[in-house]
């Protein structure tokens, strides 16, 4: 028996989301990563699906069952996440949720790493792409809709705004992920909506009491509805 059918405001729209964390190869047996679970950015993508959108969610490693109707592409380093964002574009809404990995090691070991007498092995970090600013600045392909999630533990707004004037995406949700709040990992967050003014484009924050992340995910999907 069907009941009565939910409303599908996001019918005929193309969603993409980034989740979890991003591993970044030292030698076949290490890696660097870090505390993301994914679950804000499952939990969005399965608001988005309830709501009728087509969603791709493009997650790093992580702990979680795929979400039901949802196009899942698996991937593990920053530049593997770059590339499935890419091939998943065109979309309406692009929603970056993930903790990508900032660096990587210059040169991956082909063999694992040995201890030796000369003492402990130099690791050089590179940057890693940085794909919500990539993603922001395409010209063609630009999603007309581009969301970042500001990670911060410390000056959480002055940061988020600093890197929202820096990114070019159109909103920014900042976190505070500091260890006493067990965002990263737990099933809450406590989160502040940036978005531009029309008039002069001033940032203007509005902030959330604490909910949990499917909450937070069912607040994005209305402002974003
Ligand atoms: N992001 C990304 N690619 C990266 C780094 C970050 O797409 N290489 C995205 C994240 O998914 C998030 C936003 O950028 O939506 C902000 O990530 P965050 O780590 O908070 O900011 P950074 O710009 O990396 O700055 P920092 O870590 O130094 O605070
Ligand atoms: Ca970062």
């Amino acid at each position: 028996i069907l009941g009565p059918a939910r409303p599908q405001p996001l019918e005929g729209k193309r969603v993409l989301v980034t989740a979890g964390p991003t591993r970044e190869p030292i030698d076949p047996v290490r890696y660097i990563a870090n505390r993301s679970s994914g679950k804000q950015g499952f939990a969005i993508a399965a608001a988005a699906q309830a709501a009728g959108a087509e969603v791709t969610l493009i997650s790093g490693p992580v702990d979680l069952d795929d979400p039901a109707g949802v196009t899942v592409a698996h991937v593990e380093s920053a530049r593997e996440m770059l590339a499935a964002v890419e091939a998943a574009l065109p979309a309406d809404i692009a929603i970056f949720t993930a903790a990508v990995a900032d660096w990587r090691v210059a040169h991956e070991g082909a063999q694992k790493l040995k201890k030796t007498a000369a003492g402990m092995p130099p690791l050089q970090l590179v940057e890693n792409p940085d794909i919500l600013a990539t993603i922001s600045k395409l010209r063609d392909t630009r999603p007309p809709l581009v969301i970042g999630f500001a990670a911060e533990t410390e000056h959480l707004i002055d940061n988020a705004r600093a890197k929202f004037a820096r990114k070019g995406c159109d909103w920014m949700v900042a976190n505070d992920v500091s260890p006493g709040t067990g965002v990263m990992g737990g099933d809450r967050n406590t989160v502040h909506l940036l978005t531009r003014d029309g008039v002069g484009d001033e940032i203007k924050a509005e902030s959330f009491p604490v909910m949990t992340k499917e909450d937070v995910a069912a607040m994005l999907i209305e402002r974003i509805v």
